[in-house]
């Protein structure tokens, strides 16, 4: 007889990705326009498309390098964190060139928690934080933000107990669009540092903001380096997504414990990857504002057509990132009505349920991926779909 290997496993209490279950429901239905997928509608700059042909000629470029990241990149890396972000890689913290933000935030989790540990998200979380956490053998707490969903400083000191060792912030966020501001950020360092807890900000949406909206990065603060941990990515900046390729800064005092986890989970970033960021980096991020602007005019369309949705429904102000979250009044479980809206609408959004929005029923908007035209149309499908089936209730 076949004996089966079953038992459990640290996945099992790990949410499923919520994208390729929507993508499921979205492929039975030809012609549905995707508001789901967080993504950009442009590619790298052609210097990074060259600078891979470059890289295919090299023989080294298909052997092992080092762990940290090549150290062209690097340096590029400390200059524009430096330059843009006010963070100054001096004596006491180390970059890691990674595959994604994804994999910084994995390493820095490993590297900052043991099995048991909890560490705290504000809600509305990234799905993949959640189940990095989780897989880890940690415990992810979730935190109320303010109806903007604005950081609650109460909510995150009330939930700090001898178990926790970090708290998450993403600025701009996935999926709100809320842009943190810098005295919330600044509160929460200082909690952190007061505390023993490592503030990880993730933050790769750092040049979407539209109108006043400013970026602001907490490593950047006065005596945040020993416990700040900064991720970055160039799969939105550069249109990337494909190439894998994100960076951290973190405490030196951490760097056996990343590069343990490195060494084991990557070995070394691509290098054909990394010399493409190289070059995009060289570009700057003057490559993407004006697809920033581009995103601005469509984000105005997308908020003005989701207020049509009145009583409706509540969005608020979303100036960040390419994402917006929609709360819609009424008791239908989201994950139905997201197929409703598939299958009888054409139109795509992602349930906030995945974002750990559980009380009461949400939908992030992305806007990035499509032409204003499309997302327009999109918009429209959404907000009259919406009403045909809330109405006819
Ligand atoms: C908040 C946040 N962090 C990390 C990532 C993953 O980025 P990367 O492609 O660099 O792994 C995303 C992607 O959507 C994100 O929204």
């Amino acid at each position: 007889m076949l004996n089966t290997v079953r038992s459990a496993t640290r996945m099992d209490g790990v949410q499923a990705p919520i994208i390729p279950v929507v993508g499921d429901i979205i492929r039975q239905v030809p012609g549905t326009i995707s508001l789901g997928q967080g993504i950009v509608h442009y590619g790298p700059p052609p210097e990074a498309v060259a600078a891979v042909r470059d890289a295919l000629s090299d023989p080294t470029a298909h052997e092992y390098a080092g762990g940290t990241g090549h150290p062209e990149l690097v340096h590029r890396v400390s200059r524009k964190l430096a330059e843009e972000n006010g963070i100054a890689v001096a004596r006491g913290s180390a970059i890691m060139v990674t595959a994604g933000a994804n994999m910084a935030f994995m390493h820095a989790v490993l590297a900052t928690t043991a099995p048991g540990d909890e560490v705290i998200l504000p809600l509305p979380f990234y799905f993949n934080h959640e189940m990095a956490i989780e897989m880890a053998g940690c415990r992810a707490v979730r935190v109320p933000t303010d109806e903007r969903y604005q950081l609650r400083l109460d909510a995150i000191r009330a939930a700090i107990t001898d178990r926790t060792r970090a708290v998450v912030t993403i600025s701009p966020n996935n999926p709100s669009g809320a842009v943190l501001s810098e005295s919330s950020l600044r509160e929460v360092n200082t909690l952190c540092r007061d505390r023993g807890l490592f503030h990880i900000a993730d933050e790769p949406y750092e040049y979407f903001t539209y109108g006043a909206a400013r970026h602001v990065s907490p490593g950047s603060f006065a005596g945040a380096a020993p416990h700040t941990i900064s991720i970055y990515s160039l799969s939105k900046a550069y249109g990337f997504a494909g190439w894998r390729i994100g960076y951290v800064v973190y405490p030196e005092h951490l760097e056996s414990a990343m590069m343990k986890s490195q060494d084991t989970i990557l070995i070394c970033p691509t290098i054909a990857a990394q010399e493409a960021a190289a070059a995009a980096l060289d570009v700057g991020r003057a490559y993407c504002e004006p697809h920033v602007r581009a995103l601005a005019e469509i984000r105005d369309i997308v908020v003005a057509r989701l207020g049509e949705l009145g009583p409706l429904a509540t969005v608020p102000a979303a100036d960040g990132a390419f994402y917006c979250l929609l709360k819609v009044h009424t008791d239908l479980e989201p994950l139905a009505l997201a197929e409703r809206l598939i299958r009888e609408h054409k139109v795509a959004v992602i349930p906030g349920t995945a974002f750990g929005m559980t009380e009461g029923c949400y939908f992030r908007v992305a806007y990035g991926a499509l032409q204003k035209a499309t997302v327009a149309e999109g918009i429209g499908r959404l907000v009259g779909g919406l009403r045909a089936i809330l109405q006819e209730m």
